[in-house]
This record gives structure tokens, C-alpha cells and sequence, in this order.
């Protein structure tokens, strides 16, 4: 394939925290993935992690170790664009400009806003869900909290992410499909109400699987940092052993062929994600025939987990070590990502109509 021919990908995660298997399974895997037969562009987005008000100290070492963990997992700045979404200006412009196309109803309605702004104003998910209830809840919540207009608009900055660059193919969990969604409909909006046909649809990117949502190991839900649930790509094997041992179970079978329940299910989802088809196939019979001992399969789970992350934790520190070949990563980064940023956003004004006079 050409260079100009390869298909642009695009995604980023938040530096909240270390990078956990939910991460791994559902993002950074593709990243390492995908380098050599596309277009790739992959950041730290620090300014949607402003969204939750970090500490900003916490913030900087933050978006250090996640940069440090995309190269130790494989992220290679010779074949991909590896930068900090902070050090591209145009973004902030196009965010500006992109607002004026979306709707404070269409962002107050999507899920991950209204999960956080929950979680900001300090309540938990009422009976009654519906978009109307969390809108009187929202604007009227007898509460001295506030919810940032950051984090409303945050669909629009992910969107901005994705159209500045053209990309086409976003890889990433279950959980950001309806930002995905959110981003084609922008696109459309704003190329219909313009005529032009400016800025492509992009498309969630899984190398022909469906995008996953890793479970966390406390029976239901997924892995995640406010779940407080995580295994960590850099847990040292005790920690990672011991947080694995410790998952919930059940009972057992009682008979066979029995249904799975949710943290069985969990774990084997867990499998899935980490062993071979054999041995996956081997704890299903065991499951269906009774003979299954969990604690055999926890260990099984933990080795093969063991297995992804070992390589990335002893590249880590190094790489950390090294402040001037992250400075280098990021420089070289943030002038290849600006080239198409700058392209991109003049287009955008010239079409909105700021022209130079
Ligand atoms: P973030 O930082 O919450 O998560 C980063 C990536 O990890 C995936 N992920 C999971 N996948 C499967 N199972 C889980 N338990 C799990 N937990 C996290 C997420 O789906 C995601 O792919 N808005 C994005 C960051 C972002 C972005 C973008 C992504 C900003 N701009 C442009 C793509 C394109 C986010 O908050 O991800």
C-alpha cells in the first residue's frame, strides 16, 4: 500500500491513572496492532481528563506514565504518530467551532455524561432514569456541586479528536461506541449544512471482532478506575496474583451444563481474552461436566495475564527514566499530528466563512 493510500486510525485514553486490562483489551492491543498497515495516530488525552478536575500535579505524572506505557506495550514513534492532545492548539479552535453544530440536549443525553455528572454532584442513579428526570435532577440538584460545561461538551472534543485528523477508523472499547456515534452524526450535520463533504464518518475499529468490554473481578460490571476494580498492566505479579485469587465466585455447577453465572461468566471472559482456544475449551468442559475448581482457573487466568504484562512492566521504568527521549517522542508527535491539524482547521474556517479580508 502507499503512504497516502493506508487508512487513518485514530484513538487516545485519559491519563486518570495507570493503564488498566480494560484498557489493554480495549484500545492499546489494536494500537500495537494496527501500526503496520495504517495510518496511525494515537494521544494522551490530558484535556479530556481536565473534564474530572484533576490535581494538576497528579495530571502531569499521569499523562508521563501513560505515554511511557504506550511505548512499552509496543507503540513504535517510527511507524505511528505518538502525541499529547494538549499540544495541539487547533484542537481547542475546532472544538470552538464544532459547538456552534451541537446541542446541549444531544450531549446531556449521553450516557457517559450522565454518569459523571452524577458522580460529580455526589447522587446515585435513581428509579427513574429517564433523559426528563436527570434533566430536572441535573439542572435543578439542590446541591452546592457543579457539573463542569467541560464535561457536557466533552463528546464534541472527542468528536473534534477524530474529524481534525480525518480519521476513519477509531479503535476502542464497548463503552465509547455512542461518542462514536455522536462524532458520524456532527460530521454529517456539519458537511450537510454546509454542502461540503469535508469531514469522513469514521468507524469503530476491531479487526473484524466485536469491541470488547472487559469485566472487572468483583462479579459484575466492567474494569474501570472509578470501579475501583483494576488490574494494572504494571502490578507487580503478587499484587496481580493475589487480586486475581481473590475474584468473586460461586457455589460451583451443581449439575451439567449449568448456566454461568455473571462472575463465572466474568472470569471467562477473562480466559477468552488471554488464553488459547485450547485451554479455554478445556475449562468449558470442565465447567459443563462439573469437574471445574475455580481456584485452577484463577491461576490459569493470572499466568496468561502475567504473560501480556510482564514485557510491558520491565520496559516501563526505563522508558520513564528518560525524560529526554519522551520530550523527543512528543515533539517529533505534535509537529506530525499539527500538519494535518492546521490543514484541516483552515478548511474548516473557510468554509464556516472566516476568511481573511
Ligand atoms: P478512556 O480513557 O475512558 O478509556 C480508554 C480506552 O480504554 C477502553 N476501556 C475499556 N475497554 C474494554 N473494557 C473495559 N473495561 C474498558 N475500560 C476502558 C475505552 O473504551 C477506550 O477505548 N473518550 C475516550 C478517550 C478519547 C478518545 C478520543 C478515544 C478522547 N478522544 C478520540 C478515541 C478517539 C476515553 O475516555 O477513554
Amino acid at each position: 500500500m502507499s503512504e497516502q493510500k493506508k487508512e487513518i486510525v485514530l484513538s487516545g485514553i485519559r491519563p486518570t491513572g495507570n493503564l488498566h486490562l480494560g484498557n489493554y483489551f480495549g484500545a492499546l492491543r489494536k494500537f500495537v496492532a494496527a501500526q503496520d498497515d495504517y495510518d496511525c495516530n494515537f494521544f494522551v488525552a490530558d484535556l479530556h481528563a481536565l473534564t474530572t478536575n484533576p490535581d494538576p500535579a497528579q495530571l502531569h505524572t499521569n499523562a508521563k506514565n501513560i505515554l511511557a506505557e504506550y511505548l512499552a506495550a509496543g507503540l513504535d514513534p517510527e511507524k505511528s504518530t505518538i502525541f499529547m492532545q494538549s499540544d495541539i492548539p487547533e484542537l481547542s479552535e475546532m472544538y470552538l467551532l464544532l459547538n456552534m453544530h451541537v446541542g446541549i440536549g444531544e450531549l446531556m443525553r449521553t450516557a457517559s455524561f450522565k454518569d459523571k455528572a452524577r458522580k460529580a454532584l455526589g447522587i446515585g442513579t435513581p428509579a427513574d432514569d429517564s433523559d426528563e428526570a436527570f434533566e430536572k435532577e441535573i439542572i435543578g440538584a439542590a446541591t452546592n456541586k457543579r457539573v463542569n460545561a467541560g464535561l457536557l461538551t466533552y463528546p464534541t472534543l472527542m468528536a473534534v479528536d477524530i474529524l481534525i485528523q480525518k480519521a476513519t477508523l477509531v479503535p476502542v472499547g464497548k463503552d465509547q461506541l455512542q461518542h462514536l456515534e455522536l462524532t458520524r452524526r456532527f460530521a454529517r450535520r456539519f458537511n450537510s449544512f454546509y454542502g461540503v463533504d469535508l469531514l469522513p464518518e469514521p468507524k469503530d475499529f476491531d479487526f473484524g471482532g466485536a469491541p470488547v468490554k472487559v469485566p472487572g473481578l468483583d462479579g459484575s460490571g466492567k474494569m474501570g478506575k472509578s470501579e475501583g476494580n483494576c488490574i494494572y498492566l504494571i502490578d507487580d505479579p503478587k499484587v496481580l496474583r493475589k487480586k486475581v485469587m481473590r475474584a468473586v465466585t460461586d457455589e460451583g455447577p451443581k449439575e451439567p451444563n449449568s448456566p454461568m453465572s455473571e462472575p463465572i461468566a466474568n472470569l471467562f471472559s477473562l480466559l477468552e481474552l488471554t488464553s488459547t482456544p485450547e485451554v479455554v475449551a478445556q475449562f468449558r468442559d470442565a465447567y459443563a461436566d462439573c469437574s471445574i475448581r475455580y481456584g485452577d482457573l484463577k491461576k490459569q487466568i493470572a499466568e496468561d495475564i502475567l504473560k501480556v504484562t510482564t514485557p510491558i512492566r520491565e520496559r516501563v521504568n526505563d522508558i520513564l527514566a528518560d525524560d529526554q527521549y519522551i520530550a523527543s517522542v512528543l515533539r517529533r508527535g505534535a509537529e506530525r499530528a499539527r500538519e494535518r491539524a492546521s490543514k484541516t482547521l483552515a478548511e474548516v474556517r473557510e468554509v464556516m466563512g472566516i476568511r481573511p479580508f
